[in-house]
């Protein structure tokens, strides 16, 4: 019997399928609503890059995330930093925004290799900015500025990111 046909928003990838979906956030609060059913589903190991143009509410999304897990203190954008780890809810998170990456010997210099262990959540705004170096990502979210708004789409491209796509 022939498989039965995917699902319109599904697509088959390389190796894995992904899907993914549209979700229009009126305003901050939609945001940080997303931001908390995000919190819930989150696994250790997990890459998730964040994609949208400045002021899109990437880093307004993972400071969501971290309050949602009941970190209490102040949720910086790694603008210059470009690494901000964080402790919460028993999980190790990581925030980079790489946008003022300037190569990948700054990467290696910065020890930021190291990090990826496979352990911590990794939230990376501006990814393809290392593309090269950084793992794959499991979820991508895409900020899109509307007049009014942003329209997130979400994208699984693992298991572990379709799983979680699947509770968003
Ligand atoms: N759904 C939304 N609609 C309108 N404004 C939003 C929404 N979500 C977040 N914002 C606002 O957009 C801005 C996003 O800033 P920030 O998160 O620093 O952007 P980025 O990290 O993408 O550069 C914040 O001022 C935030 O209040
Ligand atoms: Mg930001």
């Amino acid at each position: 019997m022939p498989a039965p046909n995917p699902p319109p928003h599904a697509v088959e990838g390389k190796n894995e399928r992904s899907a993914n979906s549209s979700i229009v956030l009126d305003d901050e609060n939609a945001t940080l609503a997303l931001a908390t059913r995000l919190a819930a589903q989150i696994k250790p190991g997990m890459v998730i890059y964040l994609h949208g143009d400045l002021g899109a509410g990437k880093t307004c999304l993972v400071r969501g995330v971290l309050n949602a897990l009941g970190f209490k203190g102040r949720v910086k954008s790694p603008t210059y930093t470009l690494l901000e780890p964080y402790h919460a809810a028993g999980l190790d998170l990581r925030h980079f925004d790489l946008y003022r990456l300037q190569d990948e010997n700054e990467w290696e210099f910065a020890g930021f290799r190291d990090e990826f262990d496979g352990k911590s959540i990794f939230f990376i705004e501006w990814p393809d900015k290392a593309s090269s170096f950084i793992p794959p990502a499991d979820l991508e979210i895409s900020l899109d500025i509307l007049p009014q708004g942003r329209l997130a789409d979400i994208k699984g491209n693992t298991s572990i990111g379709l799983a979680c796509l699947k509770q968003l």
